[in-house]
């Protein structure tokens, strides 16, 4: 097993030091970020993802929002609306916003010294979530599973070992995994490029696979459960997650295979009845028609790129949070388990 892996997010005296994700796994580089600007752009890029992270550094742009405020005079909400809208999708990032600028308003004198708190306290709330779902999920995986996930779930997006790649770890110390399956997840490849890392990292025996491959990987009988996250569990059990993990929810279901979501509670949002309540983000074209800065397609050509799709709950076997599993996956169950019901 290799050494701890880097710090994903880290503040160091009023900068917010972000592990630059994009230029993984071949360099591991840092991000500084002084401003909103900066902090924005590095969401926007994908420097920093996943919806844990997104909250924790939702939580510390307020810190980052305030001290700017002070400096330039720019209006303190506009800069922490700039942040809560960097992307839409994930609901831990509007909410980290909202914790900390909660915290920074209610907490007496010193408010970037609340919304800091605020931040950090989101983190290591993160890290116990993880450990917890990385102990309730372990109870779905069988001995000697193949497992397949998609896109990136482990510690680049968490203050803790993260959502269905924690469980996966645990699988494996286990000895549970007999070999984990990596969707490349196109089009930026987080699975390619970080959850390969994490897999080699932990020592998982694992493999990548182009998206497109996973239905004859499930014809051939090779997968024995699916394991992914999420970006918003809407309040009737619906799931946005990356794009490609809808795919595999059908491929699961028709070959009787338990699909299992893994979220903290924090990316429950009841306010959000349906999937169809979803604002799903759009990204460029350029995602798709270019690949390392070199045109695939004629230049010009449009694209259809959503970052996410919904998953409807039917096809979800089992929500595993912090606080437990939920299973069936419905209106009542996620009431349930939801920190705010
Ligand atoms: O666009 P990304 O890379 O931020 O998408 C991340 C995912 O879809 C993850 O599966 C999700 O955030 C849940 S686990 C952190």
């Amino acid at each position: 097993v290799a050494a701890d892996p880097p710090a994903t997010i880290a503040w160091r005296d009023g900068t917010l030091v972000l592990l630059d994700q994009t230029q993984l796994p071949g360099t591991e580089c840092y991000v500084e970020c002084r401003d909103v600007a900066t902090l924005v752009g590095a969401i926007e890029r994908l420097a920093v993802r996943g919806a844990p992270a997104l909250g924790i550094v939702g939580a510390y742009g307020v810190a980052l929002a305030l001290a700017e405020a002070t400096r330039t005079g720019v209006d303190v909400r506009e800069l922490t609306e700039r942040v809560a809208a960097a992307r839409p999708t994930a609901v831990n990032l509007r909410s980290g916003v909202e914790r900390a600028w909660r915290a920074a308003t209610t907490g007496g004198e010193d408010a970037a010294a609340a919304a800091l708190q605020a931040a950090q306290d989101l983190a290591a709330e993160d890290a116990a979530a993880s450990t917890a779902m990385a102990r309730h999920g372990l109870a779905l995986i069988p001995d000697g599973a193949r497992v397949l996930t998609h896109c990136n779930t482990g510690a680049l997006v968490s203050g803790g070992g993260g959502t269905a790649f924690a469980v996966i770890a645990a699988a494996h110390t286990a000895g549970r995994v007999r070999h984990l399956w990596v969707d490349e997840t196109r089009p930026l490849l987080q699975g390619a490029r970080l959850t390969a890392y994490e897999a080699r990292r932990c020592g998982i025996p694992h493999s990548v696979l182009p998206d497109s491959a996973a239905a004859s990987l499930f014809a051939a009988g090779q997968v024995d459960v699916v394991l992914v996250g999420a970006d918003r569990v809407c309040a009737d059990g619906s799931v946005a997650n990356k794009v490609g993990t809808y795919s595999l929810a059908v491929l699961a279901h028709h070959h009787a295979v338990p699909f299992v979501v893994v979220a903290p509670t924090t990316t429950i949002d009841v306010a959000t009845a349906t999937g169809a309540d979803v604002v799903i983000e759009q990204r460029a074209a350029g995602e798709v028609t270019r690949v390392g800065g070199v045109d695939l397609a004629p230049p010009g050509t449009a694209a259809y790129n959503p970052a996410f799709d919904i998953t409807p709950p039917a096809l979800v076997t089992a929500l595993v949070t912090e606080r437990g599993v939920a299973s069936p996956v419905d209106l009542e169950s996620v009431r349930r388990i939801a920190r705010d019901p």
